[in-house]
């Protein structure tokens, strides 16, 4: 088939030819923008999810849908290094400088304006250009007392009012927001916390790993009342038949049943798998209805892309402490594993695992689904560390 008219699409965050089997959570998202704007409390998203399921196409979409309906939007992406404020802040002054340029009477924005530069002010860092183009005397004693967990509330309030004030709403996108310290989370928290209890017009919709959940009940008990937390997973067979054959049909083309059948096995529907099959199943094809057999043709050429990319930018980051430990799991089959079982697998006491399980927690590599289980983060990376390290040795 031409590879120019290629409709699939794998990459990081790369727009899905079709977005299949996410009807459930836009809906929920319209929900929360539209009562939101509307001054109604509703519960802010984040969305959880192993690597490749969709999650920032999804954080885009919604984002769409947000311009879509008025809202001014901001997006950003946690980095395991970046602070929150030099993400946040030179946004959230575009959004006021936004909002500033608005009609309306009131002296809301200003006050904002003034609190965020009391908010810089109280860091004590120059972030960017943002002192400089703030020429606007900070309000002293507002979101200024350099603790995270009571500054960032009072901006927040601050820019919701100025919102309000000019009838307009603010959408907060976060993605890969387990990277936080425990500290910002537990301050993004408080402060969407604070903006429901005054219901202003201000949303959040973050996405990340699996472990989000416990990691923003573990900063705030209040956090499972506050958010809702959508899993974002492997699609259906029938969705990811669809994924494939609705994009091949637009240009002509389509897959016979034993194709999708087979697909749909390797991949176990996880969105990232379907782009990559898609890909070089399409380029490999001959002709149209693409059969089973080229599916077979282009699985190892599949492999060997996965396996230098998307699985190997992960396996590098680890020590060898790490590998083998993951190793171990993989060893114990596909699926959560008990962490003893995993000690044992180890030929070492459960009590003696725990740092280098921190730390691969830590990494994003595995969460733990229930007390004392642990899973990969990444879909079928047991896989990937079979055909890695064969045979499995301590
Ligand atoms: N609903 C869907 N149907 C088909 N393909 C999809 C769907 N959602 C996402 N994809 C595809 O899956 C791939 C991964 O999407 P995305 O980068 O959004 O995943 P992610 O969950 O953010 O991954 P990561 O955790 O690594 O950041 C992309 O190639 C995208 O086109
Ligand atoms: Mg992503």
């Amino acid at each position: 088939m031409d590879p120019i008219k290629n409709p699939f699409s794998p990459g990081a965050g790369a727009p899905p030819p079709e977005l299949v089997g996410r009807d459930g959570v836009l809906k929920q998202a319209r929900v929360l923008l539209g009562r939101v704007k509307a001054k109604r409390a509703e519960k802010s998203m984040l969305l959880t999810g192993l690597r490749g399921v969709g999650k920032t196409v999804l954080l885009n979409e919604i984002e769409r849908l947000a311009i879509a309906t008025g809202y001014r939007a901001i997006s950003v992406e946690a980095h395991e290094d970046k602070p929150l404020t030099a993400l946040l802040i030179p946004h959230l002054r575009k959004v006021l400088f936004d909002l500033d340029r608005l009609a309306g009477a009131g002296d809301k924005v200003r006050r904002g304006l003034r609190v965020l530069g009391s908010f810089v002010g109280a860091l004590k860092m120059t972030v960017d250009d943002l002192t400089f183009g703030l020429d606007i005397d900070p309000e002293s004693g507002s979101a200024d007392s350099g603790d995270l967990e009571l500054d960032l509330p009072n901006l927040f309030l601050a820019i919701g009012d100025a919102a309000e004030e000019r009838n307009a709403a603010v959408a907060l996108f976060i993605d890969e927001i387990q990277y936080f310290k425990p500290k910002e989370l537990g301050a993004l928290i408080m402060a969407m916390h604070k903006i429901q209890q005054r219901q202003l017009p201000v949303v959040l919709v973050g996405a990340g790993l699996p472990i989000l959940p416990a990691l923003a009940g573990e900063s705030k008990s209040y956090a499972e009342r506050l958010f809702s937390f959508p899993v974002v997973g492997a699609l259906s067979k029938d969705d990811a038949g669809k994924a494939l054959q609705e994009p091949a049909r637009a240009v002509g083309v389509t897959f016979e049943k034993a194709a999708l059948t087979e697909v749909y096995r390797l991949t176990r529907g996880y969105p990232y798998f379907l782009q990559e099959w898609g890909y070089q199943v399409w380029n490999h094809a001959e002709r149209s209805p693409i059969p089973l057999r080229i599916v077979k043709k282009a699985t190892a050429t599949v492999i060997v892309r996965l396996d230098e990319n998307f699985f190997r930018v992960r396996y590098d980051r680890l020590t060898p402490g790490e590998r083998t430990f993951l190793r171990a799991m993989a060893e114990l089959g596909p699926g959560s594993q008990r962490s003893g079982d995993i000690a044992d697998t180890l030929h070492v006491k459960l009590t003696s695992i725990g740092p280098v399980r921190a730390q691969l927690i830590r990494k994003g590599m595995i969460y733990s689904p229930a007390y004392g289980d642990m899973a990969f983060t990444v879909p079928i990376f047991d896989e990937f560390m079979k055909r890695t390290i064969p045979k499995f040795k301590l």
